[in-house]
Order: C-alpha cells, then structure tokens, then sequence
C-alpha cells in the first residue's frame, strides 16, 4: 500500500520532518519563500497533509485543489491564513502551536511598548546618523512604563502572560475580551468595554486573533478616544488596525507612539507608517526566538504524527 505523502511548503527545521520519515512520503519544499496557491496546488498535488506557516496562504482554491488533503498543520498560533471554512466544507482537519510561543511573544510585545514608549528606534537612527553632540535634558524624552495603567484588548493566553509581566512595573491593567474572564484567571487585571479601556489606559496592547468581526477593530473612531501620550502595540495580526489612520493620528501626535510587528497586507507596510518617526517597527517577529520557533515546528509536525498514528491531532482547532 502507498504511503501517505505530507508535503511541508516551507523551510522548517533541518531535522524537522525526521519523526515522519518512517510513517510518510515526505516532500520538502527547501525554499524559505511561501508558494502563491497556484503553486502550492501544484506542488502538493496528491498529498494528504500540508504543513504551513504564518507566511504561507492557504485559501479554498489550494483546499479544493487538493482532493485527498486530510489536514493542514500550521506552523503559528493564529490561523487566519487558512480558510478553515473551506477546510470545514472539504472535511480538512486543521491544526495550530498554541502554548509554545505564548512568553517568547509576551517579551516581545513588552519589548515594543518599551521600545516605543522610550522612544529607543528614534533615537537609536538619530545616533547611528552621527548627530549626538552632547548629552541633553530634553533628550527623547518618552512616556514612563512603570506605574501606568496598561489596557489589553483580548486577554487570551498571550495577554494574561502580558498582564502577569505588568505586576512587576506596578501597573494597574485593564483588559477587554468578548466575555469576563474568572478571577483567577485574569491575573488581577479589571474588564472593561473597549472604550473605556481606550479612553483609560496609558498604553494600549492589541493581542486579539484577526477574523471579519476584530477587522480594524482600532481605527480612526478608537485612536481619537486614546490619550494623546499612550502607546499603541499591535502583537496580534495586520487588519486590527487601520494602519493609515493610525499612520495619520502618529503624524498628527494624537497619540505618542505605537509599536507593531504585524501589518495589514504584510510584508508590505504602509509608507505612512514607514514616514511616521515615532512607529517601532518590527517585521512580525513576535514568536521569534529560537526555542519558541523550534517548539512551534515541532508542534506543527506532532499533529501530523498524530494523525498518521490514527489518533486525533493534539492541537485541532476545528471539528
Ligand atoms: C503566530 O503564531 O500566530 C505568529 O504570529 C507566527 O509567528
């Protein structure tokens, strides 16, 4: 009998497919570029898992191309890159590394809101180009972190491992979700409605997963409720934010600064963001340290074990 085949779309891990060399025919795309769905379908014609990143598209026209697909792992947490209605309708299984990224991109959403409360990218580029002659007391003089409140909108696992990290700057924190969490698990932070946290909270942190219904969810209407000293972070994914609008609040110092490491059509960035001094920029990198990276590999390829194994995937995320 054949072999089931998984096709791996992307560069992972040199030793990454090793656990399905003996369950699997394996094809490994060795480049580190996402195929476009047109060459996906083509590249994995006749396999029955696909593994693929954040990068990586994976809408109805690569799920019905492929008529024996079974599962899509994917490499990330958010999932928003695959159609998991289509995948739903074709009886796809599809799967996602959540837990194992979940501090490694806490850090990182501190590292922004520090970063551009501090206003470290700005002045970092003002001294690289030479131009610090002399220390001064008005010197890129930011926003203090410590003792502020802090309003997290989607208190998930992400935003309570952010939270937990906000009790060691004496911060007072706010969140927003859908439903109020339990006490225990809303690590002493207070629910409020979206405004009242964007009109309250010195610093905004966006870490909620991206869908039609959280589409600019912070545009120009939620950026004029914001203080004209907070800090906007976004950690979650591109299309939570208008990024033109806030592009436009940045110039116009509605609001001090943002932080973000996803963007809206990404890899492209809009060039008013680019054109805006006080955006710390960051090319979606909030998973990214080499544990977290390699945990979420792995994770990736432990569903499609499973799966090979005749169990149910560890991570599944739809019926
Ligand atoms: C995720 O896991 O969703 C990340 O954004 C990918 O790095």
């Amino acid at each position: 009998m054949s072999r089931p085949v998984v096709a791996i779309t992307r560069r992972l891990f040199p030793d990454s497919d090793q656990p399905l060399q003996s369950r699997a025919e394996v094809r490994l795309n060795p480049a580190d570029t996402p195929l476009v769905p047109a060459r996906m379908v083509e590249y994995a014609a006749g396999c029955q898992a696909l593994v693929a990143t954040a990068g990586c598209q994976v809408p109805a026209e690569v799920i019905e191309g492929l008529p024996g697909l079974k599962l899509i792992a994917n490499v990330g947490v958010g999932y928003n890159n695959i159609d998991v209605a289509a995948a739903n309708r074709a009886g796809v299984m599809v799967t996602n590394t959540p837990d194992v990224l979940t501090e490694a991109t806490a850090d990182m959403a501190w590292a922004l809101l520090l970063g551009a409360a501090r206003r470290t990218g700005e002045s970092e580029r003002w001294l690289r180009d030479g131009k610090w002659n002399v220390w001064g007391m008005g010197l890129w003089l930011g926003a203090d972190v410590h003792g502020a409140t802090l309003g997290i909108i989607g208190m998930g696992r992400i935003g309570r491992a952010i939270a937990r990290r906000a009790s060691g700057f004496g911060m007072q924190v706010l969140y927003h979700n859908r439903r109020e969490l339990p006490a225990e698990e809303s690590q002493g932070a207070r629910w409020v409605g979206k405004e009242e946290l964007l009109r309250s909270a010195d610093h905004v942190v966006l870490v909620v997963p991206y869908s039609p219904a959280t589409h600019h969810i912070v545009g120009a209407p939620e950026l004029a409720l914001m203080k004209p000293t907070a800090v906007l972070v976004n950690i979650g994914r591109g299309g939570l934010v208008d990024d033109r609008a806030l592009a436009q609040a940045l110039q116009e110092g509605r609001i001090a600064a943002a932080g973000l490491d996803v963007f809206e059509g990404e890899p492209k960035v809009a060039p008013e963001l680019l054109a805006a001094p006080n955006a710390l920029l960051t090319p979606h990198i909030g998973s990214a340290t080499s544990s977290a990276r390699r945990a979420m590999a792995d994770l990736a390829i432990a569903n499609v074990v499973d799966w090979l194994d005749g169990k149910r995937p560890r991570t599944l995320v739809n019926p």
